[in-house]
């Protein structure tokens, strides 16, 4: 049986104070959650120790959004995935669309953070994802495809078990346009069998993989209800318990 996880991406929304209100809201609610499902939370780095301390005796897990492609050393204003790790995180985000389009973040930089990430202990959730005009050029496939093969491929056997793979469409970021199950699943069976390729189906099989975009409560059930998507990276929604707890229960 493969994982089912929820994860909430905060982005750089809420002040460490509200993070931590937030924090203790989801803990407050994790019960209500069936088991079986992980809950994860992915606040800005400035909020991880407060949160790490809210979590510490709940089931729900810390991520970090983004580490260092570099060990540590003279990086101003860069956080190294050994830090994340030694403040109790368990996951970074790696490759969100924003980190893309916004910061440069191409395969060869993703690559590096992800061989430290590996190496500092922490799991990844690796986002992969076309824009609209590759979509409407017919390119979604191929984008994604290469977006896995040039970060992933590289890893090992026991490496990838150590990966969750979020398919998020940017035009479904934030939008309020969410892909429909349809598609989010066409894409995820294409993840999916792409890794099982190169790695083999039984690692194919095993590997969690979220869909990202405008995912909220009312759309979580129909989408997580398809048998290649096993659960969701949450923004919008993620930043009210309720509807964090809604969608988990999803
Ligand atoms: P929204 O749920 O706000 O569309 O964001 C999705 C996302 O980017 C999660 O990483």
């Amino acid at each position: 049986m493969r994982k089912k996880i929820v994860a909430g991406n905060w982005k750089m929304n809420t002040t460490v104070a509200e993070g931590v209100e937030l924090a203790k809201a989801i803990v407050a609610k994790v019960n209500e959650v069936p088991a079986g499902v992980t809950l994860i939370v992915a606040p800005p780095f400035t909020h991880l120790t407060s949160v790490a301390e809210v979590l510490k005796d709940s089931a729900v897990m810390l991520s970090a959004q983004n580490c260092a492609d570099q060990p540590k050393g003279a990086y101003t204003g860069e956080v190294a995935a050994s830090m994340l790790k030694g403040i109790g995180c368990a996951y970074t985000i790696l490759g969100h669309s924003e980190r893309r389009e916004y910061y440069g973040e191409n395969s060869e930089k993703l690559e590096k953070k992800m061989a430290l990430a590996l190496e500092s202990g922490l799991r990844v959730i690796y986002c992969v994802g076309e824009k609209l005009n590759e979509r409407e050029e017919g390119k979604h496939f191929d984008v994604v495809s290469e977006q896995i093969s040039s970060v992933l491929f590289g890893l090992t056997r026991a490496e990838i078990k150590r990966i969750v793979v979020a398919y998020e469409p940017v035009w479904a970021i934030g939008t309020g346009v969410t892909a429909t199950a349809e598609q989010a699943q066409e894409m995820h069976a294409f993840i999916r069998q792409t890794i099982s390729a190169h790695f083999g189906e039984e690692t194919g099989e095993a590997m969690s993989i979220l869909y990202g975009g405008s995912c909220k409560p009312s759309n979580a059930q129909e989408l997580f209800a398809c048998p290649d998507i096993d659960g969701g990276l949450i923004g919008g929604a993620s930043l009210k318990a309720d509807d964090f707890i809604a969608i988990a229960k999803s």
